[in-house]
């Protein structure tokens, strides 16, 4: 691969994604990670895993990509930054694009840096052909998540819902931006889904808790002149954190792949 990277934040997903690339291209793709000064994963890191402390260890690292897999915070303290300065960034904590104001300011260092803000596909697929059919002026998309009770504990206590559910309880129906502002960390693919495709505002989400739910559900249906779309994602979580889907590593390892691959599909 010949790459030089640097990961933001050293938890489930990322150390998948360091696992995936040292496994495949080996040496060939030179690794550092960027910690926050009190955390302690540094004594976790692989071998031959560089850790650096800021923003400006990562600039004078000179990487050829910079892959967030931290949260949203992190997103909001480097990446303005990081593409401002040329450095194009993959973003796993999408949902925090939410914020129009942070999404144009973005947008602006991206341009003034010639550099690219990326949106991996996370725990969900399909963008490619929803972004493919976004600009036909009657598309309708609708996003279903369904998770096990256990997924939304602090979110059922919030709207008093105490007692163990013996029949599927709808937390939200909106649309995707007030469903990534309102539940910022568990939405993340509504976000994805309307960046890929209508936008915020024009997504529909529906957040449904399942006691019978055996996984992580996404449903997602869209419609319009080209046809009609469905599709069903039943994720299994990370070995290493249970409420971030397996597939998320895997989708950054093979965003990153994208990036540097001379053949290109999707
Ligand atoms: N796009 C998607 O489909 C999708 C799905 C799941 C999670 N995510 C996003 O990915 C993020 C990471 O998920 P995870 O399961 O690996 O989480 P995790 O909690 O296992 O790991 C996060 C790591 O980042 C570190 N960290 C947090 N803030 C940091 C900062 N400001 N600077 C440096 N390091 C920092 C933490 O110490 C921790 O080691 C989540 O917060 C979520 O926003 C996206």
């Amino acid at each position: 691969m010949n790459a030089r990277l640097v990961i933001i934040g050293y938890g489930a997903i990322a150390a998948e994604l360091i696992q995936r690339l040292s496994g495949k291209y080996g040496t060939t793709c030179t690794l550092a990670v960027l910690l926050r000064p009190d955390s302690n994963s540094s004594a976790h890191l692989p071998p031959g895993v560089t850790r650096l402390s800021s923003v400006s260890d990562v600039l004078q690292f000179q990487p050829d990509l910079v892959v967030e897999a931290a949260g949203h915070q992190a997103v909001r303290d480097y990446a303005q930054t990081c593409l401002a300065s040329g450095l194009s960034f993959v973003v796993a904590s999408v949902g925090v694009m939410a914020d129009e104001i942070f999404y144009d300011q973005l947008c602006q260092a991206a341009k003034l840096g010639r550099a690219k803000l990326i949106f991996p596909s996370g725990a969900i697929g399909a963008l490619d052909y929803i972004r493919a059919v976004r600009d036909l002026p009657d598309t309708q998309v609708i996003y279903e998540s369904r998770k096990p009770p256990s997924a939304w504990a602090d979110e059922l206590q919030r709207v008093g819902q105490t007692q163990p559910l013996s029949h599927e309880f709808v937390l939200f129906e909106g649309h995707s931006r007030e469903a990534a502002l309102r539940y910022p960390q568990n939405l993340n693919v509504a976000a994805s889904l309307a960046f890929a495709g209508i936008g915020l505002d024009a997504t529909q989400v529906r957040i449904v808790v399942d006691p019978d739910a055996t996984g992580n559900t996404h449903r997602v249906h869209a419609k319009g002149a080209f046809g009609d779309m469905h599709i069903q994602i039943v994720n299994k979580p990370s070995p290493q954190n249970p409420k971030t889907s397996w597939v998320v590593g895997l989708s950054l390892f093979a965003t990153v792949e994208r990036y540097f691959a001379p053949v290109v599909f999707g």
